[in-house]
């Protein structure tokens, strides 16, 4: 017999503690803590088999260690392949997290009903099986390999992948599960970690793969634990505006990729479709010029891609100017201006100054700084940005112009594109000039830039 205990639990980062706290003293947050049941045992002899294999080992050598290639299985979905570092790694445990309403179980029942090769198993707690099936008629099922089961309790789960013995698990959503070792609600601390660990100990014994749902809260951490996303091997970050229709897929933490990489969807009413050139959607086609427009050429992961700068400068008639940002640091917004004003000489202080990524995403990269500064004076001056011109520069607070790192897949990127000048640092080595179709202008500072840009 095992002996009931309890603990308790912050219910925002999984902090434990045998008594009851006011304030927890990890994530500092109030009146979070929860009892919630354990039976320490069962959960011991849970972990029994990892645990024994990891005592068993010595020190090797690391010249000594011979490893094979993971083959890696394709998700069918190039996008998805590219964020998990190329492919689906046997027995690996892959955490997607977004907000409600983004679209992960979209995205998730996409993959299972478009690989033709492979049993999987969808999992739904959340929705009946029906449900699921509609909306996978309605995304269009190419697949009949792909099973449903409506199950929440971890223990049935298993006997049913026993039976049916799938290539790839996906569990819609965490959350939902709960394991019979634990006493407490489902979607609790304890709950969650339990059946993750379960399912953790399932893939790695098994070598299936398992894509796990989480929800993730207002503050936009995986609801629950913190420690879900050490447990897993790949945390993926689904989000983007409700409101508009593209889609980021952004890798966190990754055991077997990097996690820079980025993968880009378009919500329709026929499920996600991937957007493989998504300069070409981020970058308005329009007719006429005009100004405060302009591109700069960024990289997400290491993957380059041109997007549109838009701003809007205007006299400010009430009281003190307001500067309102999308998609964009308004602090570095501040800098940029406060930049122009004292070593350019544009007297910026009593205007409003509203600037806008185009496309709904968001961009930290500073080598867009350069395009920033060139829409704003655009449209302060009200003077167009020539067609075809784009921009890749980090601005000091001097006004130079500094170097940007991976310039040649901007440049190559802008080329590819059609663009027929760009404007980078002139501290920018490493760049053959003469073999670009595009003509690169290297740069020293602002004065350069307007002087070649607006004449
Ligand atoms: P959903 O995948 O249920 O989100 P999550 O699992 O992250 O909570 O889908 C969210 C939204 O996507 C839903 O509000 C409707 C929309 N949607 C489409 O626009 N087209 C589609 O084909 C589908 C299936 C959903
Ligand atoms: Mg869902």
């Amino acid at each position: 017999m095992s002996k009931i205990k309890s603990s308790f639990f912050c219910q925002s980062c999984g902090y434990q503690s045998p008594k009851w706290l006011g304030k927890c003293p990890s994530c500092a947050s109030w009146n979070t803590f929860v009892e919630e049941l354990l039976q320490k045992d069962d959960k011991k002899a849970a972990f029994s088999g990892l645990s024994s294999s990891r005592i068993a080992s010595k020190p090797t050598l690391i010249s000594d260690i011979i490893y094979e290639k993971q083959a890696r299985t394709s998700s069918a979905n190039a996008e998805l392949d590219r964020v998990l570092g190329g492919g689906i790694v046997p027995g690996s445990m892959v955490l997607i997290g977004g907000e409600p309403g983004i679209g992960k179980s979209t995205l998730m029942l996409q993959v299972a009903v478009s690989l033709p090769d492979m049993k999987i198993l969808y999992v739904t707690g959340e929705e009946s099986e029906q449900q699921t099936k509609m909306r996978a008629e309605r995304i269009g099922i190419k697949s009949n390999s792909c099973y449903l089961l409506a199950e929440t309790n971890t223990q049935n789960l298993f006997k049913q992948i026993e039976i049916l013995n799938p290539d790839l698990v996906i569990v819609d959503s965490v959350q939902t599960l709960q394991s019979a070792f634990i006493e407490s609600a489902a979607g609790s601390i304890s709950q969650v970690r339990e059946c993750t660990a379960e399912l953790l100990k399932f893939a790695k014994e098994s070598g299936t793969p398992v894509f796990l749902i989480g929800h993730i809260t207002k503050d936009g951490t995986i609801a629950g634990p913190k420690i879900l996303e050490h447990m897993v091997d790949t945390v993926l970050q689904f989000e983007g505006d409700r409101h508009l229709s593209y889609r980021i897929l952004r890798s966190i933490k990754n055991r077997f990729g990097s996690t820079s990489e980025l993968g880009i969807y378009e919500m329709l009413g026929n499920g996600l479709r991937e957007v493989s050139n998504p300069s070409e959607i981020l970058i308005t086609q329009r007719d006429f010029a005009l100004s405060g427009v302009s591109i700069g050429a960024t990289i997400e992961g290491n993957r380059p891609l041109l997007i549109e700068i838009q701003s809007l400068v205007s006299i400010a008639t009430y009281g003190t100017p307001q500067r309102s940002t999308t998609g964009y640091d308004a602090k570095r917004l501040n800098m940029l201006l406060a930049v122009l004003e004292k070593r350019g000489g544009f007297r910026l202080g009593q205007q409003d100054v509203f600037l806008n990524i185009a496309g709904g995403i968001k961009v930290e990269d500073p080598a867009i700084d350069l395009a920033v500064c060139c829409s704003i004076i655009s449209s302060f001056e009200d003077i167009p940005i020539p067609d075809g011109v784009c921009f890749a520069g980090e601005i000091g607070l001097g006004g130079e112009i500094r170097a940007v790192n991976k310039v040649e897949n901007r440049v190559s990127e802008a080329e590819k594109l059609g663009f027929k000048e760009i404007y980078i640092s002139k501290y920018n080595k490493g760049i053959e000039i003469n073999s670009t179709k595009i003509k690169v202008n290297q740069v020293a500072n602002l004065r350069e830039v307007f002087e070649g840009v607006f004449g």
